[in-house]
């Protein structure tokens, strides 16, 4: 039984305001914050009333914290139709999604916490199991100035454990670091919202970058390495065409370019290489390397089941990406990974570009049994989700 429940501000990785809240039981509590996105997909839903935190507050205080207090936290499911009831739209737009999704979190700690068992175990059942990091070495698109188009640029190294999968992939990004350097001498180079490596290079240089420095790494230590890209095509569509540093595509020419990713290049992971109204380019895409590479949604399904359901009508992707604050609450999240599970779609739970110290994905990476999740390689609010995934690797060893 939720005894109180308190709600604070606290800063993002970006510096913006994020909500946190601490929901309160007789002998046990949970604190959790959302994150922010800056390429955010159409059909997320809202993180802040008319995009002030203080009015999801407000609201909060108003209609929220006296619904909360006395209620049976171990009925997840109900607290988040209750949170949805008491918003009353079906885009968080009152409350404010990143605040349903600080409050849905905070009340599985707390009863994990309650319970004497880690979030992963409680949310997970038997189900769980360890996924691979992958993560942003080469970034731009709205995560940075003048970076590349393409928003990321990722790798997964597959090693034995997670420490050493975590260990390879800051391996890359450093190697990634010294190439840079030697292009740009006697310059500083930068890094992104993700802490990915940014800077004026081009999308083809940044694919050479990549490669090579995987390959440097992954016949020094002799393991896998996974490439992959995050389009994020829907911050450089204008509705016609995919508008480029240096050049412009049509979208058969965008799907040839995807295609080629996975063909030429070699890359396994492909995110977002269509806006997100081209479920038809998707399936294009996927049914000629689907079998090769990941193709996954991200702004095309923004964590929404109903999307995620056209997806596999269509077969679109055969991967999803999972963000809580995309759809706001836990049980709407676990809806969708059981939707995607079950239709062999494979999860991929990931952080957002704006991110607080909070480590719940990593619990939910390994409570939904992804094989992936997308955290970054390097700066503190990446590495609380990576440490935490060392922490529970030792547990489950
Ligand atoms: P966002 O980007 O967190 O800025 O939305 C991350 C992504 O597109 O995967
Ligand atoms: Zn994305």
């Amino acid at each position: 039984e939720i005894k109180d429940t308190k709600i604070r501000k606290i800063f993002d990785s970006r510096g913006n305001f994020s909500a946190e809240v601490t929901v309160i039981l007789e002998n046990a509590s949970g604190t959790a914050s959302a994150p922010a996105g800056a390429s955010t997909g159409k059909t997320e839903v809202i993180a802040y009333p008319d995009n002030n935190i203080d009015n999801g507050i407000d609201f909060f205080y108003r209609h929220v914290k006296k619904a909360l207090k006395g209620f049976n936290s171990i009925n997840q499911e109900g607290l988040d139709r209750m949170l949805h009831e008491i918003d009353g739209t079906d885009n968080f737009s009152n409350l404010g999604g990143n605040i349903a999704t600080a409050i849905s979190i905070a009340n599985a700690k707390a009863v994990s916490n309650a319970l004497g068992i880690p979030m992963y175990r409680y949310v997970g059942g038997i189900n769980y199991s360890m996924p691979r990091p992958i993560g942003n070495v080469i970034g731009g698109g709205k995560h940075s100035k003048n970076g590349t188009t393409i928003q990321e640029f990722l790798v997964s190294a597959q090693g034995k454990t997670v420490l050493d999968s975590i260990y390879y992939n800051i391996l890359i990004h450093r190697r990634i670091g010294e190439i840079l350097s030697g292009m740009f001498k006697n310059q500083s180079i930068g890094l992104g919202d993700e802490k990915a490596w940014t800077c004026d290079i081009s999308d083809e240089d940044a694919i050479e970058i990549i490669k090579n420095a995987s390959k440097d790494i992954s016949s020094e230590y002799k393991i896998k390495v996974l490439n992959g890209v995050d389009f994020a095509a829907d911050s450089f569509y204008d509705g016609n065409y995919y508008i480029y540093k240096n050049r412009k595509l049509t979208r058969d020419q965008q799907i040839d370019y995807a295609i080629s990713i996975s063909r030429d290049h070699g890359f396994y992971y492909i995110e977002d290489p269509l806006n997100d109204q081209d479920f038809d380019g998707f399936s294009e895409i996927t049914s000629k390397v689907g079998d090769k590479s990941l193709i996954v949604g991200d702004d095309l399904y923004t964590t929404n089941p109903e999307r995620i359901k056209k997806g596999i009508e269509k077969r679109s992707t055969n991967g999803v990406l999972i963000k809580v604050n995309q759809i706001g609450t836990l049980s709407d999240t676990a809806r969708s990974v059981r939707i995607a599970t079950e239709h062999g779609l494979k999860t991929v739970v990931s952080h957002r570009s704006g991110e607080t110290t909070d480590d719940f994905i990593a619990h939910l990476a390994v409570a939904f049994g992804s094989p992936l999740i997308k955290t970054g390689t390097i700066g503190g609010e990446r590495l609380a989700k990576l440490n935490e995934l060392i922490r529970i690797e030792e547990e489950l060893i």
